[in-house]
């Protein structure tokens, strides 16, 4: 049987702490949607073709493969801001969609986390969760992470990047980052990571 947990959220909100967490709090299986948008904007990258070559992206996300997905140079801000570019390109888009619908319905539960999955990749998910946090608290997160990997930035940059990246994945055209209606609200901003999955384990239970 099949049961679907649907998060979205911007960027650096404990999206992907949360889905992970809750995923292995029930045995569900997890797909971080983000990674896919990052791998083809990787790819583009690699190739040094411009982010608005829509039919290079195109191919990019119609060859994708599983060790596109394992790279360890898909987290950096680099990489998330080439995946904000081609993630508004419906083609790139349409290309993953089926991926991600077919993962949604996979036998003993499967959590998805994203900017669309609640809105057009599962609209009947059974629980629908939109995880955020204060644009200063997300980037703290971030700039933190990056740091603590050697990556050398400032926090200025990081907020910046992260409030240009929201923007972005708000505003486009195609599948924008939006609240589902029926999606509860997780702030995570005074939440230690153990409420924050408390929180949603909550809600979920209430269904599952
Ligand atoms: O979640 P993450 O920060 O890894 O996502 C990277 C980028 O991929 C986002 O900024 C967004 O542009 C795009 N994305 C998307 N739809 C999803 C997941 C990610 O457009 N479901």
């Amino acid at each position: 049987m099949s049961f679907t947990v649907a998060i979205d959220g911007p960027a650096a909100a404990g999206k992907g702490t949360v889905a992970r967490a809750l995923a292995d709090h029930f045995g569900f299986a997890y797909l971080d949607t983000g990674l896919l948008y990052r791998a083809v904007g990787r790819k583009v990258l690699d190739a040094k073709q411009p982010l608005t070559d829509t039919a290079f992206a195109l191919k990019m996300a119609q060859e994708l493969g599983e060790s596109d997905l394992l790279r360890d140079d898909l987290r950096n801000m680099e990489t998330a801001t080439a995946a904000s570019a081609v993630a508004a390109m419906g083609d790139v888009r349409k290309a993953l969609v089926s991926f991600q619908k077919s993962f949604a319905k996979r036998d003993g539960g499967a959590v998805l986390d994203g900017r669309d999955i609640g809105t057009v990749i599962c609209p009947d998910a059974d629980v629908k969760l939109f995880v955020t946090a204060s644009e200063e608290v997300r980037a703290e997160r971030r700039y933190k992470e990056l740091s603590a990997k050697g990556d050398d930035t400032s926090f200025e940059a990081v907020l910046a990047a992260l409030k240009a990246r929201d923007a972005q994945d708000a505003k486009r055209d195609v599948a924008p980052m939006v609240q589902a209606d029926d999606a509860v609200l997780i702030d995570t901003s005074t939440m230690s990571i153990s409420d924050a999955l408390a929180a949603a384990v909550d809600v979920v239970s209430k269904t599952y």
